[in-house]
């Protein structure tokens, strides 16, 4: 990642540019992958909405961080507590979104933020990550396995995280 990118806590400010972030990452990575109309219906300030939420909600142990490039937000993550039910909430961490805008994709901004997450969750007395990508999602899944993540197990677990389809589960030790 060049070194004009930094990475910081998500502020309450940042919602919007995260929304608008999510909103372009989705319409360009997903085509093909979810249902169109499921793309077509995304909206910028809905999506606002809910990321006001996320960032009002105070949780000790589930942060967001954000890449800025000069004035602009370009990647975002964020991780809580798994809510898994066959995993410990107070051990494992759910990294819940990983989304870099598409101008951006390819130099380094995922793999510098993805070491950020980790380093937080661990710090954060968390020993374990796990994510859910949709199994279609042969780019995202290659770049997790690049980083070392391991598949954990095959499930539908249809409309948990973002984007409806079906997942799979990854997961990565902390320690
Ligand atoms: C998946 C995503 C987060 C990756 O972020 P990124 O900034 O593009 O990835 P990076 O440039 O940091 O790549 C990190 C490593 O993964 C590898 N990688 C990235 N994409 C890859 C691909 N399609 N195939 C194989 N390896 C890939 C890179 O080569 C790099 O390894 P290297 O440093 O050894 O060369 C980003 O592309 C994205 O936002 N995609 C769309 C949204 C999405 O699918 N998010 C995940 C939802 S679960």
């Amino acid at each position: 990642m060049r070194s004009e990118f930094t990475i910081r806590d998500a502020v309450i400010e940042d919602a919007p540019a995260i929304a608008r972030v999510n909103y372009l990452t989705q319409r360009h990575a997903f085509r093909g992958l979810i249902p169109n109309l499921e793309l077509d219906s995304l909206d910028v300030e809905f999506l606002t909405g809910q990321w006001n939420q996320n960032l009002s909600l105070a949780n000790p142990r589930s942060s967001t961080y954000v890449v800025i490039n000069g004035e602009s937000l370009i990647a975002y993550s964020r991780f809580y507590p798994s809510i898994d039910p066959d995993d410990d909430q107070d051990r494992v961490a759910t990294i819940g979104s990983m989304y870099v805008n598409p101008d951006f994709q390819g130099i380094g901004v995922g793999r510098e933020l993805m070491k950020t997450v980790l380093k937080a969750a661990k710090e954060l007395a968390f020993r374990e990550a796990t994510l859910h990508v949709l199994v279609a999602n042969k780019r995202a899944r290659e770049f997790y396995e690049n980083l070392g993540w391991k598949r954990d197990m095959e499930a539908d677990i249809g409309g948990s995280g973002e984007a409806t389809g079906s997942k799979v589960r990854y997961r990565k030790s902390l320690l």
